[in-house]
């Protein structure tokens, strides 16, 4: 589906979604981040109003037509913010240039995660985090589905639902403490996720 089609259809078609859980999921996540943080995949802005004041924030999208709904939406609050263009498998960025990383539903839709995630290691500080809500393969039946329905499901909205995005998270070399739950009201192939805080150094003191 083209881009500007997916853009105007993102927030309606996941209203039901986020008010079931997914909004208070994302205001938890996100309103104690600390200095300097950058969003990838940042969408239309669903998480802008949860971000707490003073955080010098970054809002990095690939899509024009999202770029430009996510002006908008940051244009009516009292938030500063640089929207980037650019893909996280790429990082428009020098290495330790961040405190904090958030990434929501974006590892299901970005090309090749892994290099996503290695670039998003690069660009935090030591002792940074990367601040996750994805959802991800679910079990038996249910991931043999979703095995069989990823291709049509990328070519249409880009998203794969049969992703080990925590596994992917571990593999490169985060230590990630995860909370599984279920996307209340979205569709049952994609409701499998998981939120939590991914640290770049296994000396954290996060981790204490
Ligand atoms: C399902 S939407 C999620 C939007 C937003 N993060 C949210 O929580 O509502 C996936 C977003 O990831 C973006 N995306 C796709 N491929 C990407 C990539 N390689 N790098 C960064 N963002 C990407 C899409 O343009 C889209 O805005």
């Amino acid at each position: 589906m083209c881009g500007r089609v997916l853009a105007a259809l993102y927030d309606r078609g996941v209203r039901r979604v986020e008010e079931a859980g997914l909004r208070a999921r994302r205001r938890e996540l996100l309103a104690s981040l600390p200095g300097d943080v950058l969003e990838i995949g940042a969408g239309t802005g669903l998480n802008l109003e949860h971000y707490p004041t003073g955080v010098r924030l970054v809002l990095l999208e690939p899509d024009p037509h999202m770029r430009r709904r996510l002006a908008a939406r940051l244009a009516g609050l009292r938030l500063s913010a640089e929207i980037v263009p650019g893909s996280a498998e790429e990082l428009p960025f020098p290495d330790s240039s961040f405190d904090a990383v958030v990434s929501t539903l974006v590892l299901c839709s970005v090309a090749d995660p892994g290099r996503a995630l290695a670039e998003t290691r690069r660009v935090l500080r030591p002792g940074g985090r990367l601040a996750l809500i994805e959802h991800v393969r679910g079990e038996g039946a249910l991931a043999g589905f979703q095995e069989a329905i990823a291709p049509p499901s990328r070519l249409v909205s880009s998203c794969s639902p049969n992703r080990r995005t925590a596994e992917a998270v571990r593999a490169a070399g985060f230590v990630l403490i995860e909370q599984r739950f279920v996307l209340e009201r979205a569709p049952f192939w994609v409701r499998p996720a998981f939120s939590g805080l991914a640290v770049r150094d296994a000396e954290s003191p996060l981790l204490e």
